[in-house]
């Protein structure tokens, strides 16, 4: 690709000036007019440090309007926006850019489309737990049409920061724990939002996040420093954002945080040296928020000039918002301190990238029209729905509670029950809460008979309520639903119709996220007393969960017959639940975290080392005193409702590879799919390695009664290591190779390879 626009882009340095090639790498957020002058950032910032209320900020969000710095832009020193997304807007300011600044260089729109545009698919963690590449990029696609439909060009996705501990808030919108899955993942969706081709216009570029190990933040305190050894990050993080940038990915985001000290937005070592040098890549690199004048906070640099010096010289393209380049850089240049072959690098990556999305050739890649068609379309509600059916985890069916009988009678409880916007979790920007679907919605729809209601227990933490307006969409829809059942008074009404008690527990939407981390992540007290009230009546209970991370449910794990995890699923949440509950669908889904005892544990994740003292009965091995040493349910865990038996592990090992395989059968009586999972150990190694390690994974359906057999082909350098001088080892030694539904209940077999 790189030969094809190379000769367009010398042509073109040639002629800009100074300015104009910084303006190139602003990336601009329209700031909002109101009663002041401020951007949007700033305005929530102001909100959350109590400088105006909730209400100020209401009043002026609807009073302001946006500016997006016309003048600068025909001047030619914007060459992005962040967050229009609307075919309006961008076509008319793209209109600005193409006609009236002298060299006409399109813009290039980015937004963070995280799951879904208007369509919301569950939140990245719930998808991740349906273990399917095919769906993952299929809903992937969904979201570049979509987005692009309103004017996207580029989206802040997929974020591949593999995260183990369950306090960080952004857990929700990665993959999990595991390095594979999130490069699957990633690679997945980089193939679905990048399409066939990235320059067609319902293609969008995929900007890989957050280059490196952000989710590695000490304590799971959201931007906190990243220190671990090279070994360490090579091994167990850096793959996830390789396997993106392998599948073609053209813009990757350096993480907020520093790596042993160094910010990544001024880490030429990763910038350059890992991801231009020994990757390959040949997009842009983009900021993240105000990340390099924040490096100035770090204590890297002395002032935004400074910060400026180092962004540019590490490899950063794009300057998303702080404004530090098209302050400093021309001053920087014109008085040697930056180079302009420098500048001349980054503002080549930026235009490679968008001749690559196709911008110069057809910089509309929308109309108002396209836009009215596409948001929403029923094909894409469908497969929101299939995607969430496909995420939902059932976690316990102790006496085969589920799926339910058509003519039983439920008793609904918890506010999440009757919540919509709740339903779309984090990081759903494009989302409007309306068209979202609640359970109890769902319920209805699938001609449930719902006979008693009851809106108790809060959503989350005490001091964290809902948003005003969801609970007033709960509390209309009970009215509403009311009118026909009657909303109970108390816990004994609701059980005295009902023939079983679905309660909605987990957390709000605002509790996981950016800037969402948790010291305690157990559920509220309200919750468990709401569930325990609703145990004492007798009633079978099933919990249905809402949240963006593992939660600590070990009282839930013990004392409720049925648990579906269903995360935040979307907009077709209701429905997709009714379609598990009623068994319309088997579900399959397989957790890809794990979730501790209590938040004391973590991080807690299977790939964990053994250490000297392997934690056991005895005093002096690694445990704590007051919690198992076994997670309340562990990675890759996820039942059905058939059940699946494994045998006849077999290990082959070949000159460059060793096959394992595995026969497993659906001893059920009815059809599901299964998502099997091979892991390895190596025993010795020149450092210490990880008890078991996931290295294939296969989701297979299964009639009643079949049985299938399957080989897993793993490569020497897929078992392979770092040794202590970052010697790349693939030696041989003695391994032992699993394969089950989970990552601690399996088939073993050990052998030595040489
Ligand atoms: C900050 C977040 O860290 C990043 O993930 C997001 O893409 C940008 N803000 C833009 O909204």
């Amino acid at each position: 690709m790189k030969e094809n626009y190379e000769a367009r882009i010398q042509e073109l340095l040639g002629k800009m000036t100074l300015e104009e090639k910084i303006g190139q790498l602003q990336q601009c957020g329209p700031s909002l007019v109101g009663a002041f002058e401020v951007s949007f950032e700033e305005l929530l910032n102001m909100m959350f440090d109590g400088r105006i209320s909730e209400e100020e900020f209401g009043r002026l969000m609807s009073t302001a309007e946006q500016d997006f710095h016309e003048e600068d832009l025909r001047a030619g020193k914007i060459g992005s926006y962040n967050g229009v997304g609307d075919a309006a807007t961008a076509n008319r300011l793209q209109k600005i850019a193409v006609e009236e600044t002298r060299l006409g260089i399109p813009l290039i729109f980015g937004y963070d489309v995280i799951h879904g545009f208007r369509t919301v698919t569950p939140v990245p963690l719930g998808e991740s737990c349906a273990w399917d590449p095919d769906l993952w990029k299929r809903t992937g696609r969904m979201a570049a049409q979509e987005a692009s439909a309103a004017g996207v060009h580029m989206t802040f996705a997929p974020m591949v920061d593999v995260a183990k501990d369950a306090r960080w808030g952004r857990v929700s919108e990665g993959a999990g724990e595991d390095v594979l899955l999130n490069g699957c993942y990633g690679a997945a969706k980089v193939q679905g939002f990048q399409g066939e081709d990235l320059s067609n216009d319902d293609s969008i570029v995929a900007c890989v996040k957050h280059f490196a190990a952000y989710g590695a933040a000490e304590a799971g305190r959201d931007y906190n420093r990243v220190d671990m050894s090279p070994q360490r990050l090579w091994e167990e993080y850096l793959p996830s954002y390789k396997a993106c940038v392998d599948a073609g990915a053209m813009a990757i985001m350096p993480a907020f945080n520093d790596i042993s000290g160094v910010p990544c937005s001024v880490n030429r070592s990763l910038l350059m040296d890992v991801l231009r040098d020994k990757w390959g890549f040949e997009g842009m690199t983009v900021s993240d928020a105000n990340a390099i004048a924040e490096c100035v906070n770090h204590g890297i640099a002395a002032d935004r000039a400074d910060a400026a010096v180092q962004a540019i010289h590490a490899g950063m393209d794009m300057d998303m918002t702080s404004n530090v380049y098209t302050e400093n850089l021309a001053e920087l240049v014109k008085s040697g301190t930056v180079d302009e072959a420098e500048l001349d690098r980054a503002v080549a990556d930026i235009l490679r990238t968008k001749f690559a999305a196709g911008l110069f050739d057809h910089p509309y890649q929308t109309s108002e029209e396209r836009e009215k068609e596409t948001i929403l379309k029923p094909e894409f509600r469908a497969l929101a729905r299939e995607a969430a059916q496909k995420s939902i985890v059932l976690l316990k069916n102790e006496g085969d509670v589920l799926p339910l009988s058509d003519n039983v009678k439920i008793g609904l409880a918890g506010q999440t029950a009757f919540a919509k916007a709740e339903m779309t979790g984090a990081w759903a920007i494009g989302a409007n809460g309306d068209d979202c679907v609640s359970l109890a919605e769902g319920l209805a729809a699938a001609g449930a008979e719902v006979v008693s209601l009851m809106a108790d227990g809060t959503m989350g933490n005490q001091e964290e309520k809902p948003e005003a307006a969801d609970i007033s969409d709960a509390v209309s829809l009970i009215t509403e639903l009311t009118d026909a059942v009657g909303l109970s008074k108390n816990y004994e009404s609701l059980a005295a119709d009902c023939d079983v008690i679905i309660a909605a527990i987990g957390e709000t939407k605002d509790q996981s996220g950016e800037a969402a981390s948790r010291a305690n992540i157990e559920l509220s007290e309200e919750q468990i007393c709401m569930l325990k009230r609703l145990l004492a009546t007798g009633k079978p209970v099933i919990a249905v969960l809402f949240n963006g991370r593992p939660l600590a449910i070990p009282f839930v794990a013990e004392q409720v017959p049925a648990i579906l995890e269903a995360w935040h699923p979307g907009v077709e949440a209701g429905n997709a639940l009714a379609d598990i509950l009623f068994g319309k669908v088997n579900p399959s889904a397989k957790l890809t975290t794990t979730f501790p005892y209590t938040t004391g544990q973590c991080p807690m994740y299977y790939a964990h080392i053994n250490t000297g003292r392997p934690g056991g009965k005895g005093k002096y091995t690694s445990k704590y005193l007051d919690t198992p040493l076994t997670p309340v349910y562990p990675f890759g865990y996820g039942k059905s409702y058939t059940t699946f038996a494994y045998s006849n592990l077999t290990v082959e090992a070949g000159a460059d590879a060793v096959t394992v395989g595995v026969t497993v059968a659906n001893t059920g009586s009815r059809a599901g799919d299964e998502i099997v999972q091979c892991y390895f150990k190596r025993h010795t190694g020149r450092r210490v390695r990880p008890v078991k390690q996931l290295v294939a994974f296969e989701k297979i359906s299964f009639q009643a009664g079949e049985e299938k057999t399957l080989n897993f082909w793993i490569s020497r350098e897929q078992m392979g290591y770092y040794d202590s001088e970052m010697n790349f080892i693939t030696e041989g030694g003695r391994f032992t190779f699993f394969a089950g539904g989970n990552s601690a209940d399996c088939l073993e077999e050990t052998a030595d390879i040489m």
